[in-house]
């Protein structure tokens, strides 16, 4: 079995490319969140950031090439993707082939088990799981930091979604080739902290705004975004202390405080972009009464209404209660850490 910072052993090319590659990888959430980018081509974020990758909602994407083809095929979950969710697909391939100086069709097939493109990390364990078969099928040897990097341009989040446990990713510095490398995700081995966390699904439809068009709305026109990037360093510093100290009130009150003010650069764009609703605020109630209660739970949202709270294990099933009273009908679902990216071996295809 994969374990924490491993991938799967890569299997013999001849397999590869009789039966194509699949590939297994589960969402990751940022603690301290990327929100961002300063070069929209490489995608390249302005901040570090942080995640924990979880155990639930995997994405299964296996890459086979079509030699005959025309040109490729793109199915999710089972219907031909269309619009920009093909494109970016499609784009993600060109890059593979050109790293891989080929030029085969693909046909992808890929599977989320939790909702897709509603703030939940689809496009993290999308991106990281294409990229794992996508290098695999197309015979490409890349290690860990390498398949990172190429996560990242289809989906920065997806840089980290390579490795289990907790991953940060690198900004980078510089500009064009220079940024492009200094650009990976890589573990932060903290094996003790292994808290809950309980996520609320209050809308499991697609977002109206794309992630990807948020954040390039927030750094055109919203005057607290520069503060934030700036909050964000001071964040990333204490968060990894507290990680490694294994303070779990420390986590929370940072991840906490660090997507608050993330949520707030958007309310502060022009138009603001608002994620949060009504559902969302009733939780984030629900996990300050909690609190008031002596039972340490935090909050964090992505570019979504959904709320993640970080607990201990322990309080749990406390938690989980908390919400699905705060939000009649939504949906709960408790996560642990889980694995990083891995390729599926032939008898598990
Ligand atoms: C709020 O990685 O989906 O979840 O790089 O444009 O594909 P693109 O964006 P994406 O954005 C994730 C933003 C976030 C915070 C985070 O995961 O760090």
């Amino acid at each position: 079995m994969p374990i924490d910072h491993q991938l799967g052993p890569v299997g013999p090319h001849e397999r590869v490319l009789d039966r194509g590659a699949t590939a297994v990888a589960h969402p990751n959430i940022a603690l301290i969140k990327y929100w961002g980018k300063r070069d929209e081509r490489l995608i390249i974020p302005y901040v570090d950031s942080l995640s924990m990758t979880l155990d639930v909602f995997p994405t299964t994407t296996t890459v086979r090439l079509s030699p005959a083809a025309q040109a490729d095929s793109v199915t999710l979950n089972g219907t031909p993707a269309a619009g920009e969710p093909r494109q970016r697909v499609i784009a993600f391939l060109d890059l593979v082939r050109e790293l891989a100086g080929r030029t085969e069709p693909a046909a992808v097939e890929t599977r989320n088990s939790g909702p897709t493109g509603a703030g939940v990390a689809s496009s993290a364990s999308g991106f990281a799981a294409l990229a794992v078969a996508g290098a695999a099928a197309y015979g490409l040897d890349l290690d860990p930091t390498a398949l990172s990097r190429l996560a990242r341009r289809g989906s920065a989040s997806a840089a980290r979604s390579i490795f289990g446990g907790f991953a940060i990713c690198h900004a980078g510095r510089g500009v064009g080739a220079a940024a492009d490398l200094g650009s990976y995700a890589e573990p932060v081995p903290v094996p003790e902290f292994d808290p809950a966390l309980v996520i609320a699904l209050v809308n499991a439809g697609p977002k109206a705004v794309s992630s990807r068009a948020a954040m390039r709305r927030t750094v055109e026109t919203s005057p607290l975004y520069r503060s934030w990037v700036i909050s964000s360093k001071a964040d990333l510093a204490d968060m990894r202390a507290a990680l490694h100290r294994g303070d779990l009130e420390a986590v929370g009150e940072i991840a906490e405080r660090n997507a608050l003010g993330m949520h707030a650069t958007m309310l502060a764009a022009r138009p603001a972009v608002r994620y949060l609703s009504p559902a969302t605020l009733s939780v984030l109630d629900g996990v300050l009464r909690l609190r008031e209660d002596g039972v340490p739970a935090y909050a964090t949202m992505d570019a979504g209404p959904n709320v993640k709270v970080l607990c201990h294990r322990a309080d749990a099933a406390r938690v989980a209660e908390t919400v699905r009273g705060a939000a009649p009908g939504c949906s709960v679902v408790t996560a642990r850490r889980g694995p990083g990216a891995r390729l599926r071996m032939g008898a598990e295809q």
